[in-house]
Parts: structure tokens; sequence; C-alpha cells
């Protein structure tokens, strides 16, 4: 009985790992170098990483969903403005997000798709982005690869769900394999890494600075 348990589970597996090939495409698996994690340090959850990052910055949040998010970078970060942008596909999740943040004069929405939204963007106008859309590698990447022409100098580029699946493990992300491959092609480390149980990790990564 173990057998056949083991054999369908084996079989199973092989099935959903041919079928995450197929709609997720095959991704790089770029593996990192040392000097990409040199000194990068690990915290426990978000809250803790905004309190790191610039206050009074030029922030942007791609991704925002119903703003809860949104409300902690205020309250932590205080930043001089921030850009949230989303397509808000959901109506009501839309009027959820401009009521949250109504009490900010500081605040400007772009509804719009994330791609769209960076492109719009003068270069070397933002301190610092923090990039949560689908997570899927060609998205992750053509969203990375903007936000370095769009952030300062020294910008930060963040983001969430650095990890390989969804809660139910049924959705191949891509944004390790498409975060790896940009720190390798545009020279950045990380500064900073989350450690939630749950493993939808954040980053923060910037340019390597040429010695
Ligand atoms: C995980 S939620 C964001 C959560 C939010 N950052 C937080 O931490 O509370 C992802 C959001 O990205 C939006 N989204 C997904 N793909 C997008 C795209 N290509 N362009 C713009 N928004 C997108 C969805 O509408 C959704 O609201």
């Amino acid at each position: 009985m173990k057998k056949i348990e083991l054999a369908l589970k084996r079989g199973l597996f092989y099935l959903l790992s041919a079928i995450f090939k197929r709609w997720f495409g095959n991704m790089p698996m770029i593996e990192l170098e040392q000097k990409h994690i040199e000194g990068c340090e690990v915290l426990i959850n978000r809250d803790l990483l905004l309190q790191k990052l610039p206050k009074n910055a030029a922030v942007a949040e791609i991704g925002v969903e119903n703003a809860l998010f949104s409300e902690r970078i205020m309250t932590i970060c205080k930043p001089a403005h921030l850009d949230l942008n989303d397509w808000w596909l959901d109506k009501q999740t839309y009027q959820t997000s401009l009521s949250r943040m109504k009490q900010y004069s500081n605040v400007t929405f772009h509804k719009s798709k994330s791609v769209d939204y960076l492109k719009s963007k003068t270069d070397n106008t933002l301190d610092w982005v923090y990039l949560d859309t689908d997570h899927t590698y060609p998205t992750t990447k053509a969203e990375l690869e903007e936000a370095h022409r769009v952030i300062r100098e020294d910008g930060m580029i963040c983001g969430h769900d650095y990890t390989s699946v969804d809660y139910s493990g049924l959705k191949k992300y891509g944004v390790v394999e498409a975060v790896n491959e940009f720190c390798m092609t545009y020279n950045y480390k990380f500064l900073y890494l989350t450690h939630e149980a749950s493993r939808h990790i954040s980053f923060v990564i910037q340019k390597i600075k040429n010695p």
C-alpha cells in the first residue's frame, strides 16, 4: 500500500512539474556570486525592512491591491512623495485603496500596467521602488529593467515574493530567476532580505559601486 502511495505521489509530482514547465516556461536558474550577497542583512519582517529604507524619499509601490502595505510605507518611511501603481482590475479594491490613502496629499495613483507606469517615468527620479505584481518571470524581468532606469544613482529596487511558489504551491513564481539574472547582468547586490516563515520574502538590491 505504502509503495503504491509513493508511486502515485511521484507520478503526480512529475506530471505537475511537466505542467508547470509548459505553463510558466523555462526560466534561467542563475546562481549568484558571493559579491552579490556580501554584507546582506536579514530582517524578520517587512516593517523592519521599511525602517531601513531612506526617509523623505521619492518612492513608488508597484502592485498595491488594497493599499495596506502603502499605509505601512507612509507611516514608517514618511516619503516626500509616494506613487501607487496597480491596474486595479477589481473596482472595489481600487475604491478601498483610494479611501485608505485619502488622508495623504503626497500620494499619486497610477492605474495602469506596471511596465507602462515605469516607462512613463523620467530617468533617475525615484529613490526606491517596491515591486509586487504578478511575480512571473517576464513581468518581473521587464519591471526590474525599467526600475533600473528610473531610480537614482544610489537608488534601490525592492520587491516582494523572492520565493518559488504561491501560498497553494500551484503557481510557479519567477521572481528569484528574474532578480538573480538582473543582479548578474546589471551588477546589483542584495542589501536586505526578509525572513518570514511563509517564505514570502522581500528583497532590496542596489547597484554595486565600482572600487
Ligand atoms: C500581491 S498584490 C500587491 C500587494 C501589496 N503590495 C501589499 O503588500 O499589500 C498584487 C497586485 O498587483 C496587481 N498587478 C498584477 N499584475 C500587474 C501588472 N502587470 N500591472 C499592474 N498591476 C498588476 C494586482 O492587481 C494586485 O493588486
